[in-house]
């Protein structure tokens, strides 16, 4: 990693929520930021550059654009995402197609755009997973299962970049209050469908939890404090309640994990 306190940082999905928190936070700290959104944030304490990460060759032309700046990169944090509810066998394939996208392919074409040069600065990946990529959550199926592969693909590639000295983390934020409730894409119930009440229950108990989430700065917290290690755990759950819930999975049985997850967001 350089030896310069103040690091060329790209992030995407800047424009609102954890995105936004980070930049600011990022900036005010006297990081340069690149922030990498579809629209324009309302106060930029950061610099924008419109990218959408679904489309590579945007990608290409964004980090094209920091590197003409800056000349160097030394974090990026693929923090771009959306949620998507509903019932597996009511969805349609452009509803798992739009998570993949975004969730997934999407971060995997910016990490190889940005490796380059993370390989020259010996800089540090940073990807946004989440606690549901652990504790899969019916109903948000799509959704959890693009975080459990932004997990595996995490742990994998930074055996891969280890010997070249990037270093790979991922964060794992449990409910923050952010505008990702609102931009959730909404279900498709058909009247009279056996999943509507139990979609219904879930969706409202998961929105009022978000609700009554952290604020996005305290994970802009632990994203900074993680970029800061030289050694990173690779699995960073935000909050203590989260980090137990999951240690107390990883030692309770599969089956009374599935009980309570049921009781919670399926009954
Ligand atoms: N909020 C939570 O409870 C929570 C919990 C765990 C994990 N997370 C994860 O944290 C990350 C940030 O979520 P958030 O809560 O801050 O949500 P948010 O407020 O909805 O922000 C999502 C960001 O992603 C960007 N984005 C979406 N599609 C994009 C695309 N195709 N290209 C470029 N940018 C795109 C949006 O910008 P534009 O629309 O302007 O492009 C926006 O800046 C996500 O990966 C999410 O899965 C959130």
């Amino acid at each position: 990693m350089s030896l310069q306190k103040h690091k060329i940082v790209v992030i995407t999905g800047a424009s609102s929520g954890i995105g936004e928190a980070t930049a600011n936070y990022l900036s005010s700290l006297g990081h340069h930021v690149y922030g990498l959104s579809r629209t324009r944030p309302n106060k930029e304490t950061y610099t924008y550059i419109s990218c959408d990460v679904t489309d590579k060759s945007s990608i290409v032309q964004a980090i094209h654009e920091v590197i003409t700046r800056e000349g160097r990169i030394d974090v990026l944090i693929n923090n771009a995402g959306i949620g998507t509810s509903g019932a597996v066998e009511l969805s349609t394939k452009a509803d798992l197609s739009r998570s993949l996208d975004v969730n997934v392919v999407g971060l995997v074409e910016t990490t190889q755009v940005v490796l380059p040069y993370l390989r020259e600065s010996k800089g540090m990946l940073l990807n946004l997973s989440s606690v549901a990529g652990i504790l899969a959550i019916p109903f948000q199926t799509y959704y959890s299962m693009t975080k459990a592969a932004v997990l595996s693909f995490s742990k994998a590639l930074a055996l891969e970049v280890k010997p070249l000295g990037v270093r790979v983390a991922c964060v794992l934020p449990g409910d923050t209050k952010t505008s990702f409730t609102k931009n959730r894409s909404q279900p498709a119930v058909l009247t009279n469908d056996v999943y509507r009440d139990r979609i219904d229950r879930s969706l409202k108990k998961m929105e009022r939890d978000e609700e009554n989430g952290v604020s996005p700065m305290n994970v802009a917290k632990v994203i900074h404090r993680v970029m800061g290690k030289k050694s990173p755990a690779i699995v960073n759950i935000v909050g203590f309640s989260y980090r137990f819930l999951v240690f107390l999975s990883r030692i309770l049985p599969t089956r009374l994990v599935q009980w309570i997850l049921y009781q919670m967001y399926a009954k």
